[in-house]
């Protein structure tokens, strides 16, 4: 047995098998690059489904979360603590809001964001008790959470999980017609990834988020944008809603927001949405510790400086311009995306997502496969053009005609 097969052997007998992970075993990371236990090196092209968009053990993270480390970790919010302040004052200022709430897990936020739209609802806009209604797309991904699965259309996602959480109504993503129709007086919000990421990539069709704004503001409903995959760079926007000058009532972070460090994720929102919770109403043992502010508040400040925008809008562009040369050229059947995120569909008759994944594991790229024949694409925004070429190479390799 190889220390690779020996490792998975092992984790597969001690481990839920709730994954099914490529049968690589990484042992370091550096930028945009992971070596396994026997030394292999494989270029990332995953980048954590977007939690590492400033790259492996980033210097300036790591000597942020480090620094952090001899100090104080965690408080509880029983506590105050000096970093926390200046952590939710700077995230709201990157967000153009008010407010800040935070927590760790992305599933945590959108929970987070559900409880504020539904008592926002109750006490603000004036919903009747317990009819409050939050619209959502289908093909959504939000989290693994019973009440997120709720209002998941992925069957494999729900099986088995009921009784489900009621209040929610499930639309056509994209469909601005049977958005406005399904909004009522008991509607609190829409609830959107503006690109649906583990659908596939999909990137809506122009319009359709500044119609949701227009319609949610007409209507008095929070439009909720889950940036948890989209945002904080990825897009070659800080937020992908700015794609189409749109500004939510609230966004939804998390991933990139803990540098690939720790888990930190936030709902941020106005003062008058927030300022719904009192002492007790919600929280989380971890959320806004010392240690995930730190991190949090290099990653705002890099962030600022525009500089992993930049690169995401030119490097996509670059991507795109050759993926788009594969397209209907070789075994490739589509291909979306904004920035340096792509989903690529593959003919099926050339294997599925998890074959052609196997292939480019072979040749040293590491992806991963979503919805059967779709190969996601999301290196860390550090990658260099060079990098960013060779792993194209490998993909011409596998999926040319
Ligand atoms: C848009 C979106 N929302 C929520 C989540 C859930 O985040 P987490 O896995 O941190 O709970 C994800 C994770 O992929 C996501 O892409």
């Amino acid at each position: 047995m190889t220390a690779t097969e020996d490792l998975i052997a092992s984790a597969e007998a001690h481990s839920a098998h709730n994954y099914h992970p490529l049968p690589v075993v990484v042992a370091t990371a550096d930028g945009a690059w992971m070596t396994d236990v026997e030394g292999r090196r494989y270029l990332d092209l995953l980048a954590g489904y977007s939690a590492l968009n400033f790259g492996h053990g980033n210097t300036r993270l790591i000597e942020a979360a480090k620094a952090q480390l001899d100090r104080v970790t965690l408080t509880s919010r029983a506590f105050h603590h000096d970093r926390f302040a200046e952590f939710c004052a700077r995230l709201a200022e990157l967000c153009g809001m008010e407010t800040v709430l935070p927590m760790n897990t992305g599933a945590e936020a959108v929970e987070t964001a559900v409880k504020t739209a539904r008592k926002w609802g109750y006490r603000v806009k004036g919903v009747p008790d317990g009819r409050a209604k939050i619209v959502v797309a289908g093909n959504n991904f939000h989290g693994r959470t019973t009440t997120v699965i709720s209002f998941s259309t992925d069957a494999e996602a729900r099986a088995d999980f009921g009784p489900y959480t009621p209040g929610f109504e499930i639309v056509p993503y994209g469909d601005p017609t049977a958005m406005r129709a399904a909004v009522t007086e008991n509607t609190v919000a829409v609830l959107l990834e503006p690109i649906q990421g583990e659908a596939g990539v999909l990137v809506p069709p122009p319009g359709y988020l500044a119609g949701v704004r227009e319609l949610t503001r007409e209507r008095g409903v929070l439009f909720i944008a889950d940036e948890i995959q989209s945002g904080l760079g990825r897009t070659g926007r800080t937020f992908a809603c700015e794609h189409e000058g749109v500004v939510p009532d609230m966004y939804v972070l998390g991933k990139a927001l803990g540098g690939g460090v720790v888990p930190v994720s936030a709902v941020v929102s106005s003062s008058e949405v927030l300022g719904v919770f009192k002492p007790g109403e919600h929280g989380s043992t971890f959320g806004g510790n010392p240690l995930a502010c730190a991190v949090a508040l290099e990653v705002i400040a890099m962030l600022r400086s525009g500089e992993y925008q930049r690169r995401a809008a030119e490097l996509g562009e670059h991507l795109h311009r050759e993926l788009g040369l594969l397209a209907g050229a070789g075994r490739v059947t589509q291909v979306r995306g904004r920035g340096l995120w792509a989903g690529v569909d593959v003919d099926p008759a050339y294997g599925t997502g998890r074959e052609i994944s196997e292939k480019l594991m072979d040749r040293g790229v590491l992806v991963k496969d979503t919805h059967g024949s779709t190969i996601r694409i999301a290196p860390p925004l550090v990658i260099s053009k060079e990098d960013l070429d060779w792993g194209l190479a490998q993909l011409r390799a596998v999926l040319g005609g």
